[in-house]
C-alpha cells in the first residue's frame, strides 16, 4: 500500500491534480498496486482556510506519506501578503527545504505528435530528450535576504551561496543520471562572474574523476540559453544551480510544445515530491482549459522514482503518446485538424489508453 499525499493547491492545481489521481488509480487496477490518497491544503487555499500557506498538518501528512503529488500554488489574491505568508515563500520553498528535496528533475521530451506545437522549427526540436537537473534547496532562493533604508530609497540584497557539499551531492546525482543515458553532462554556471559558480565548476571538474566514462562540458548560462534554441539536441543531461535551473527549464519546456507538458520530480529526501513545472495559471483557472499532462507525467515519475515501478511509469507515458497521436489536444497544444478537449476529457482519454495497453 502506497500512501500518497495529494496537495492540489491553487488555480488550475485544483483541476489537474484529480486527473493525475485518476490515472494513478487506473494504474493501480492494471498493475495490482494499492494507493491511499490523502488530501491536504497548501498555498493560497491553506491561507484562506487556516491563515498559513503550509499548515503543520500538511507538512506532517507529507512526512508520513510515501510520496507527494502537488498541483500548483499562488495567485494574485495572495500576492500582497507579507513575504513569509505568500504561497511561494511560505509554502513551496519551505516544503522543498523541509523534505530535503535538493534535486529537481525536469525531463523535456518532445513527443512526435507535438512536433508542430513547438514554436521552433521541426528540424531543430526533432528527437529532443533532455533531462534538466536543477539544484533546489540552495542558491538565491534560500540565501540571506535584506531590505534597508538608505538615502534616496532602499537597498535590497539577496545572497547566492553554495557549499562544496551541496554541489557534490547534486553533481553526483547528475553524473549517475548521465551514466544511464548518453553519458554527456552539461554543467551550467556563470563562472566568469560569480564566485559560487567558480566553486561549482571546480567541484564538478573534481567529481568527474570519479566518472571517467561521462563527458563533462562546462557551459556559461547565457550561452546555454542560446544553445537551447540554436541546437538543443546537443544536450542530454544538464545540471545547474537553483535560479539558472528555474529559468532554463521554462525555456526548455517550450521546445516540447508547451509548459503544460513539463513534469518534474523533486528528490533527495525520504519522501519525494512530484509536480508539474508550470504554475497555477490564474488566468485560465476554473475554465477546464488546463493541460493535465504535465501532472499526469509527474505521476509517472512518482511510479518510477518513488515506487520503482518502471512498467507502470512507462505505461502512463505510452498512454500519453497514444492520446496525442489520436489528436486530442488541450488549448495550449491545439493545432489544426486536432480535437479540442477539456482538462477532464484529457485525463479520461489517458485512462482509457492506459487500460487498453
Ligand atoms: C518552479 C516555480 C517556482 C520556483 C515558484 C512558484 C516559486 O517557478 O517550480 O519552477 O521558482 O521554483
Ligand atoms: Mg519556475
Amino acid at each position: 500500500m502506497y500512501k500518497i499525499a495529494v496537495l492540489p493547491g491553487d488555480g488550475i492545481g485544483q483541476e489537474i491534480v484529480p486527473e493525475a489521481v485518476k490515472v494513478l488509480q487506473a494504474c493501480g487496477e492494471k498493475f495490482g498496486l494499492a494507493f491511499e490518497f490523502r488530501e491536504a491544503l497548501v498555498g493560497g487555499a491553506a491561507i484562506d482556510a487556516t491563515g498559513h500557506p503550509l499548515p503543520e498538518e500538511t507538512l506532517n501528512l507529507c512526512r508520513e506519506s510515501d510520496a507527494v503529488l502537488l498541483g500548483a500554488i499562488g495567485g494574485p489574491k495572495w500576492d500582497n501578503l507579507p513575504v513569509h505568508l505568500r504561497p511561494e515563500a511560505g509554502a513551496l520553498l519551505p516544503l522543498r527545504k523541509k523534505l530535503g528535496l535538493y534535486a529537481n528533475l525536469r525531463p523535456a521530451v518532445l513527443y512526435e505528435a507535438l512536433i508542430d506545437a513547438s514554436p521552433l522549427r521541426q528540424e531543430i526540436v526533432e528527437g529532443i530528450n533532455i533531462l534538466v537537473i536543477r539544484e533546489l534547496t540552495g542558491g538565491l532562493y534560500f540565501g540571506e535576504k535584506k531590505r534597508e533604508k538608505i538615502p534616496g530609497g532602499e537597498k535590497a540584497t539577496d545572497t547566492l551561496t553554495y557549499t562544496t557539499q551541496e554541489i557534490e551531492r547534486i553533481g553526483r546525482l547528475a553524473f549517475e543520471a548521465a551514466r544511464k543515458r548518453r553519458k554527456v553532462l552539461h554543467s551550467v554556471d556563470k563562472a566568469n562572474v560569480l564566485e559560487s559558480s567558480r566553486l561549482w565548476r571546480e567541484t564538478m571538474t573534481r567529481l568527474q574523476e570519479e566518472y571517467p566514462d561521462v563527458e563533462l562540458i562546462h557551459m556559461y548560462v547565457d550561452n546555454a540559453a542560446m544553445q537551447l534554441v540554436r541546437w538543443p539536441r546537443q544536450f542530454d543531461v544538464i545540471v545547474t544551480e537553483n535560479m539558472f535551473g528555474d529559468i532554463l527549464t521554462d525555456q526548455a519546456s517550450m521546445l516540447t510544445g508547451s509548459i503544460g507538458m513539463l513534469a518534474s520530480a523533486s528528490i533527495g529526501g525520504k519522501v519525494a515530491l512530484y509536480e508539474p513545472a508550470h504554475g497555477s495559471a490564474p488566468d485560465i483557472a476554473g475554465q477546464k482549459k488546463a493541460n493535465p499532462l504535465a501532472t499526469i507525467l509527474s505521476a509517472a515519475l512518482m511510479l518510477r522514482y518513488s515506487f520503482n515501478h518502471e512498467e507502470a511509469a512507462a505505461a502512463i507515458e505510452k498512454a500519453v503518446v497514444r492520446v496525442l497521436e489520436k489528436g486530442y489536444r488541450t488549448p495550449d497544444i491545439m493545432q489544426p485538424g486536432c480535437r479540442l478537449v477539456n482538462t477532464e476529457e484529457m485525463g479520461e482519454r489517458v485512462v482509457e489508453e492506459l487500460l487498453a495497453l
